[in-house]
């Protein structure tokens, strides 16, 4: 679908997200004619600076991040596009420079909200009072969208004063991946699984989000969120959302996101007993990642020395459905880990019987890996005979690469989100009730946290995590994927 024109303001547009992922995301769009030839995009900092010294800092810090080999013409096309506003957003009465960039009111327009969310209520109060929510407005909320329930639910009423439903876009990025869109296709495009997606035929699923990388430059937000805010909450329950999800009626938005609300209100919530027993927090300590020596979470530039922020947890979940109960949903997420690495791996019951001259027990349960990261594809295990005289049967894979399937060129998640955004296509975006439902289910742990003594459990950098986390999915007679 040809977009239609548009004007794309990004508040926070100096800033690290807008360099890193937005801007790149727009030009890989541009050159490959998806935009619109008079679209134009706003960047909002507080900085006062030239167009010119702005497009030099786009030059310097944004082309950079720009995945394939620039093309000289075409990126000097896609500058021509960019606007620099500088302009205090807390204030109303500065936003004089964004209403004179700004151009029809009939066109799209779209305020990508790039900025801490305590700015959030602020903005979109001074574009009402400065009259620049028009009927074709859209405005995308960045994480974080909340610290805790109470912080989301203000967010969604501060945003929803001015902007209806259907014209807010919570981006969480995972659901732009390639991988999780695939999934949907796997689970409703396909008639083979669907009959064997349930407790009968399911042992258990692991979701793991691990990364080398430590909290780099982040400290400062990193330290007063922890993994349990800044991967669970959000990623990895959206993945677990669209792995345990009803069939949807259609992939009407409202069809996709009625269905992965069920799934967020219907996970068992933990109680200060069951949460000491299924929950494991760790942090990383020295280590080696690659070879290279890499400092302990406490030992990072300010870092408080004492700090008890996570930066791994690992927990068994459960959906308490006719179709789940029962079946554990182990979810793990960490940085400084032995592997970058996103997969969700479905793992089916045994056979009942062996008819062979082995065991039962020396069938492998056939598994489904869904590999979100580093590459994207699919394998399945399946037990086949060895070949020779004798009927052995050992594990195969079956394996589905969707780089060397599909030859097509793979968009960004940021990509796919902003073209979503433009399109006015809301089915990969959290609704409000999704958030806040999110959040409910998250927050007695975070308030058991907050009132224990006890700190995380070391892990050593460049491993799995902590051995708890190894103990924790060993005491239902399983292991992690990476561990077996
Ligand atoms: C972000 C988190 O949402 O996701 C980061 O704030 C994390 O801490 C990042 O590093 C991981 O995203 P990806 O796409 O690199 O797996």
């Amino acid at each position: 679908m040809a977009l239609s024109d548009f004007d794309l303001v990004f508040f926070g547009g100096s800033g690290d997200l807008a360099m890193r992922k937005l801007l790149p995301a727009m030009y890989a769009r541009d050159v490959c004619n998806d935009l619109p030839l008079e679209a134009r995009i706003i960047c909002v900092g507080r900085d006062h600076m030239s167009q010119d010294a702005f497009i030099a800092m786009v030059e310097s810090n944004a082309k950079p991040h720009v995945k394939e080999s620039v093309d000289d013409q075409a990126w000097r096309t896609f500058l021509q596009r960019i606007t620099y506003v500088a302009l205090d957003a807390s204030d109303k009465k500065g936003f004089g420079p964004l209403v004179e960039a700004l151009r029809d009111e009939s066109l799209t327009r779209v305020y990508y909200l790039a900025t801490p969310p305590s700015l959030f209520a602020r903005i979109c109060d001074n574009l009402a009072a400065n009259k620049l929510v028009t009927p074709n407005s859209r405005v995308v909320l960045e994480k974080p969208l909340g610290r805790d329930l109470e912080s989301a639910k203000q967010i969604n009423a501060d945003v929803g004063k001015v902007f209806a439903e259907s014209q807010i876009y919570r981006i969480d990025h995972y659901l732009g991946k390639e991988t999780v869109q695939n999934l949907l296709a796997l689970r409703f495009g396909n008639i083979l699984f669907e009959p064997l997606w349930r407790r009968e035929w399911i042992s258990d699923v692991q979701i793991t989000i691990a990364e080398k990388i430590g909290v780099g430059n982040r400290l400062g937000y990193y330290d007063n969120s922890g993994a349990l805010r800044d991967m669970l909450q959000n990623h990895l329950l959206q993945l677990l959302c669209i792995v345990a999800m009803e069939p949807p009626a259609s992939i009407a938005p409202d069809a996709v996101r009625d269905a992965k609300l069920q799934v967020l209100r219907s996970l068992k919530r933990f109680t200060p007993t069951t949460l000491a027993q299924n929950i494991v927090r760790g942090q990383y300590r020295s280590g080696y990642v690659d070879g290279q020596p890499v400092p302990g979470y406490r030992d990072e530039p300010d870092a408080p020395k004492q700090s008890k922020t996570e930066t791994f947890v690992a927990m068994k979940a459960e959906v308490d459905t006719w179709r789940w109960a029962g079946v554990p949903f182990y979810l793990r997420t960490g940085k400084r880990m032995a592997d970058r690495l996103a997969e969700i791996v479905v793992r089916f019951k045994t056979i009942p019987h062996s008819i062979f001259n082995q065991p039962t027990s020396s069938f492998q349960p056939n598994s489904l890996v869904i590999r979100l990261q580093p590459d994207e594809g699919l394998s399945m295990n399946l037990m086949a005979k060895t070949p020779g005289d004798s009927m052995r049967l050992k594990q195969a894979e079956l394996e589905l690469d969707f780089r060397e399937q599909f030859k097509a060129p793979r968009m960004e998640a940021y990509e796919r989100l902003l073209l979503d955004v433009l399109r006015g296509q809301l089915t990969l975006f959290m609704r409000g009730d999704e958030l806040e439902a999110a959040w409910e289910w998250v927050e007695p742990i975070l308030e058991h946290w907050e009132q224990d003594d006890s700190s995380p459990v070391p892990y050593t950098s460049g491993t799995w995590g902590p051995a708890a986390s190894s103990a924790l999915i060993g005491r239902d007679g399983l292991q992690w994927r990476e561990e077996a």
